[in-house]
């Protein structure tokens, strides 16, 4: 499913990320060789990195 439209970014992409070692949504963006642009998602964004890693909140950009 696509979870950013701007950047075409799937939650399974982002799963990826957060398990790769992302803690942040900035850096979530970053391991997937994006950037955010009208920020709609990332409140999305960071429940999947949340889900993902299991760990304390993500909303904080780095
Ligand atoms: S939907 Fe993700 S930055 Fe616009």
């Amino acid at each position: 499913m696509y979870v950013c439209i701007c950047n075409a970014l799937r939650d399974k992409e982002l799963s990826e990320a957060a398990r790769g070692g992302a803690r942040t949504v900035a850096d979530a963006f970053r391991r997937c060789g994006r950037r955010p642009q009208c920020g709609k998602c990332l409140p999305d964004v960071a429940d999947i990195i949340e889900e993902a890693r299991g760990d304390a909140p993500a909303i904080a950009a780095e």
